[in-house]
């Protein structure tokens, strides 16, 4: 195994998008930033300078994280912000890892952060405020040398990161939001690999292009970087087979189209089998209620086959329309784990612990002295979790209340279920009542090393009626059904899948619907929860679980690294 390191300059960038210069926060001057390429195995160290003007912390989305909890990122939870003009590197593991070579001036060793029983596509991005709409990039981790792909060799693989642009500086659209206790202003465009393409004013040059060969076969590597969509993605003419979903393998699917909620990754091959020419990629939204204010356009690329006439005018794909749940819902319910590969594990037949969650929006008065305009009076967004808003500490991490043991940061209260049993998907407010003023704290679940949790999470759309893509730090979990209406214990358990489900890291919970999850605690630390619709952070939809140390050394989360920033 090799040593992967980088360094992140994170620093401000002034670039053109839609016909005006702009200032942003970006990594190593490059949006979307740099895509690291790793394998199984390697150790990998990143140096993040912050120069920019913003608090910042980077997370490696869908990366385990396996005892280096402190590496993981997200703002209060695993760390305290890097501060404007400090660093800190991401790097942690076991302390029989300990490599001199790379402490300052091999005096201090260093801690490794190795990747280890996972492959395929993961992500990094910023963890804090609204930074990720600009500091991300694509994260891949090859199988090690002598591994292979449960699929034939693809000629060449290409990141497709899909993104979402605003033109006004996006920290303060988050503290506008947050402060008016409304939305977020919606965005200006949708990106591909950072370019908004053709159908945005001044943009004709600025349209991602990928060449193909007629014959060969490519392995598109699509993650949803947008900050607060699901999108629908398609290729003119193109079938494409999803092989992988959040780097885990599929049995291989064919669709005509990708349906992906922010945070999700899926892995298609592609092959050049059309006519030589050229054929337009396209993403636009998926929002299961359409009325919501929302950024209804179109970003698209352009495919191109070695000797098309540069003449050829590209075909576009027909997009599937905003509000097609069945499209969605299909994509995202006929994927199955490929059971023959590398890193399987069946799923754990015994459940120690069960939770029903309930995710959704709700209201909470206007803090003393200002003025929001949430949706009644006298109020503001707020969302919850079982009827509990996430409020992130401040003084002291999760992560170091946890290593510490230092109480007053969180309590380990959080509740299994919500507190009154309803119809959710009667979505008359006065049904609902009792789900719509959360109670705010910083709850969290404690859990035994090794111990099996599953989780009904029911959507409860009474207020902003939207899915959640519930993201997990830490775990794959399995995802063992999904349907709509009310969760029912004694029909749908029958529906379980327990042979090949889907794995995932970020599971778009439907609008009137449920999905329900399991994992193994298998990785001591605090491991943060919460939707990746960027908006619904503050606003309170998350919560932790916090994994106790397992009997060994090797099970114990190691000390923090020295230069761990402190807030
Ligand atoms: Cu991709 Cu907690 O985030
Ligand atoms: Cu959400």
């Amino acid at each position: 195994a090799r040593i992967v390191e980088h360094t992140f300059n994170v620093q401000n960038l002034t670039i053109n998008r839609l016909c005006n210069s702009h200032v942003i926060t970006a990594v190593n001057d490059s949006l979307p930033g740099p895509t690291i390429l790793a394998r199984e195995g390697d150790t990998v160290i990143i140096h993040v300078l912050n120069k920019s003007p913003y608090n910042l912390t980077i997370h490696w989305h869908g990366i385990f994280q396996m005892l280096s909890g402190w590496a993981d990122g997200p703002d209060m939870v695993a760390q305290c912000p890097i501060r404007p003009g400090s660093k800190y590197t991401y790097k942690q593991g076991r302390s029989q890892d300990l490599n001199p070579s790379h402490g300052p001036c091999g005096s201090v060793p260093a801690y490794k952060f190795k990747i280890i029983k996972q492959e395929g596509t993961v992500w990094w991005h910023a963890h804090i405020s609204k930074l990720r709409a600009t500091v991300y990039g694509a994260f891949i981790i090859h199988p090690r040398a002598g591994n292979s792909y449960p699929f034939p060799k693809p000629y060449r693989e290409v990141p497709i990161l899909l993104g979402e642009w605003w033109n006004a500086n996006v920290v303060d659209v988050d503290n506008e939001a947050i402060a008016l206790g409304t939305g977020p202003n919606i965005s200006d465009a949708f990106t591909i690999n950072g370019l908004p393409g053709d159908l945005y004013p001044c943009s004709r040059n600025q349209m991602y292009k990928l060449k193909v060969k007629q014959g060969k076969t490519y392995l598109l590597r699509i993650i949803n970087g947008a900050v607060e969509n699901h999108l629908f993605y398609k290729i003119a003419n193109h079938k494409m087979t999803v092989v992988a979903i959040d780097a885990s393998y599929t049995n291989p699917y064919v669709t005509d189209v990708v349906a992906i909620a922010p945070g999700q990754m899926v892995d298609v091959l592609l092959t050049a089998n059309q006519p030589v020419g050229s054929y337009y990629m396209a993403a636009r939204p998926y929002l299961a209620v359409v009325g919501l204010p929302f950024d209804n356009t179109t970003t698209r690329g352009v495919i191109v086959y070695d000797r098309a006439p540069s003449s050829s005018v590209p075909l576009m794909p027909v997009l599937p329309l905003f509000n097609d749940t069945p499209t969605a819902h299909k994509f995202f319910t006929n994927l199955t784990s490929l059971v023959s590969s590398r890193f399987w594990d069946p799923v754990p037949p015994k459940v120690d612990r069960e939770m029903f969650v309930t995710v959704g929006m709700g209201v909470e008065p206007c803090p003393p002295n200002t003025t929001c305009l949430g949706p009644f009076n006298g109020t503001r967004f707020s969302a919850s979790l079982n009827n509990e808003s996430l409020v992130l500490p401040t003084g002291l991490s999760m992560l170091q209340a946890f290593y510490f043991n230092v109480g007053g940061v969180y309590t380990t209260d959080f509740p299994a279920k919500p507190p009154i049993e309803l119809d959710y998907t009667n979505l008359a407010i006065n049904n609902n009542l009792p789900l719509l003023f959360a109670q705010k704290g910083t709850k969290v679940t404690k859990l035994k090393f090794n111990s099996t949790v599953e989780m009904v999470l029911q959507n409860i759309a009474i207020l902003g009626k939207d899915n959640h893509p519930m993201h997990l730090h830490g775990f794959n979990f399995y995802v063992l059904a999904q349907g709509f209406g009310n969760y029912n214990a004694a029909t749908d358990k029958k529906k379980f899948n327990l042979i090949n489900p889907q794995m995932r890291n970020t599971i778009a919970v439907p609008f009137g619907g449920w999905a329900v999850i399991r994992f193994v605690a298998n990785n001591p630390g605090v491991w943060f929860m919460h939707c990746h619709i960027e908006a619904h952070v503050p606003m309170g939809m998350a919560t932790a679980f916090v994994v106790d140390n397992g009997p060994t050394q090797e099970t114990t989360l190691p000390p923090p690294p020295a230069d761990l920033p402190t807030c």
